[in-house]
Formats: C-alpha cells, structure tokens, sequence
C-alpha cells in the first residue's frame, strides 16, 4: 500500500478550495484545512499573526513534512478593500514559503497558487510592484489611492492575482522551489459558481453579462469541483516535469481574449 500523501488546502471551508479538499480527502489523501472559519488550522491569512499562526498549526499537525501545498483562500470584496492584496498576494505567498520546509521533506512536492483569469486584466501597477517588491506596507498603501475607481473596477483584485501569478512563476525555477524539486504552477479559473461569485450572479445586470456567451467559448460558467479536479493533476506525484505554468480553467475566456499570446 501506498503511504497516503498529505495536503495542505487554504480556503478549504468554501468554494474551489472545498472541492479540492472533499475530492482528494474522498481519494484517500490527508487533507489539512486552513481556513477563517470551519477548519483544522483556523487563522486569518489577512495578518503576520494569523499567517504565522497557519503555519505554526500546520506544522504542528505534520512535523515530518507535507506533500502538497493549494493557495485558494480569497476575497474580491469590498472591491476597493487594500485587504484583498493582503489576503489574496501576501496571505498567499507568505503561507507557501512558510510551508515550503515541510514541502522539501516530501519525495514529490507539489504546489498550486490559485489565480484568476483577472490577472490578464488592468491593474494598478503601483500595487503590482510592491507586492513584488514583497513590500506589504506599500501595496497596501498603493491600493487605497483611488477608492472611487477602484470601487468601480476589480483593479486591486486584478491587481492581486496578477502579483500573485506573476510571483508563482518566478519563485518556481528559483533554487528554493523548483531547484528543490517542488513543482510550483498557477490555476487561473474564470467564472465559477462559488459563494464568491454569488453576490454577482444575484445582481440581474453583473448575471446577464457573466452568463452570456461573449467572454467564452463554452455555454456555461465553471464548476468548482472541475477546478478541483485540475488541481489534483498538478499535486499529483504523477505530476512529474510541469512547474511554472498558469492554466486557465475558465471555459475558453482566455483564449478568446487573446489569441496570439502563447
Ligand atoms: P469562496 O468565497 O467560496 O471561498 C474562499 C475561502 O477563503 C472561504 O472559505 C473563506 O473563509 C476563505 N478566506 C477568505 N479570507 C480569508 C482569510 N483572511 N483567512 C483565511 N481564509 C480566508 O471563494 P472561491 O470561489 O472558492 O475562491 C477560491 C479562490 O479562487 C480565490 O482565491 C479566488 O480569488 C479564486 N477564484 C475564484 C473564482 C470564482 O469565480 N469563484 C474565479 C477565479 C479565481
């Protein structure tokens, strides 16, 4: 018998991040929850306190390491809310690296940061850079300058997730990650309906929009359960040559939206 492999699941109390916790849990994986609510590690990824409190909870439950590692915890609301780059980038980012020594104890380790198809959208650069910059002071700063536009717009959520992605990609051929031999890729659903998409799909005008059929190829909007299943192929062990790729999961929207870009 094969020794079950260990998983950590941000946001694992709703939505994609369930999902991935109920599929792999039903298939037999150990799945650790990192949630606000309704979890194993119950801490908010919006503060260094709450982070280091995931971590610490994490370790706790699996000193011996850990196999996998899914980012899903997130937020687009309030639209103008600076707390989306602290959840989103930085609740993130910090949360990986964190749990990064227990992934190097692994003999396959897997990790996903979970996107969106917003961070090919506008953003706010000034946002972007900090986070790059690992400079949350400023990002935050930097996503409270407009709040009437940003309001309007999700530009700091894009601007989150463009962070985010553009961070995955980097850090996963850097020698702590992918020379390391833990395999680090992006998923970047479209819509999918969650409790975070509900709010929209109850506005009649945002649901016309998002459930026409201008912005995909397919008639539908996502399933979380089809992200989950994505996601499982990227922890997987089979996994074995794929780091530092975003897949968009998001019915055809991406490739619409632009065609050239390979
Ligand atoms: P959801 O709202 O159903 O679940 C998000 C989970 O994250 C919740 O359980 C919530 O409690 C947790 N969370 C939020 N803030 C937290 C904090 N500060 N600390 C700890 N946990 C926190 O959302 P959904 O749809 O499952 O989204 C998951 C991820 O997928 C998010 O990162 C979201 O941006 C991304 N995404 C979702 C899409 C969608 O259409 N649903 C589309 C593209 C990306």
């Amino acid at each position: 018998m094969t020794t079950p492999r260990t998983i950590v699941v941000t946001g694992s109390a709703s939505g994609i991040g369930e999902a991935t916790a109920n599929l792999l849990a039903s298939e037999g994986w150990e799945v650790i929850g990192v949630d606000a609510r309704d979890a194993d590690v119950v801490a908010d990824l919006a503060t260094d306190t709450g982070r280091e409190a995931a971590i610490a909870g994490v370790r706790r439950l699996c000193p011996d390491g850990l196999d996998a590692v899914v980012a899903s915890a997130g937020i687009n609301r309030p639209m103008e809310s600076p707390r989306i780059v602290a959840v989103n980038y930085f609740g993130a980012v910090r949360l990986l690296e964190g749990l990064r020594p227990l992934l190097v104890k692994s003999n396959a380790p897997r990790a996903v940061a979970v996107s969106s198809l917003a961070c090919t959208m506008e953003v706010e650069q000034a946002v972007v850079d900090a986070c790059l910059a690992d400079d949350e002071d400023t990002a935050l700063t930097a996503a409270a300058v407009r709040p009437e536009a940003f309001a309007r717009q999700p530009i700091i959520y894009c601007s989150s997730k463009a962070a985010l992605t553009l961070w995955a990609r980097k850090a996963s051929t850097s020698p702590e990650w992918g020379g390391a031999g833990i395999l680090l890729n992006v998923v970047a659903p479209g819509v999918v309906r969650t409790p975070l998409t509900a709010p929209d799909l109850a506005d009649p005008e945002r649901a016309r929009v998002l459930l026409g059929r201008a912005d995909r190829a397919l008639p539908d909007l996502g399933r979380p359960e089809a992200i989950a299943h994505l996601i499982k192929c990227l922890v997987s062990a089979e996994n074995e040559f794929m780091l530092g790729q975003v897949l968009f999961a998001d019915g055809g929207a991406e490739a619409l939206r632009r065609p050239q870009h390979i």
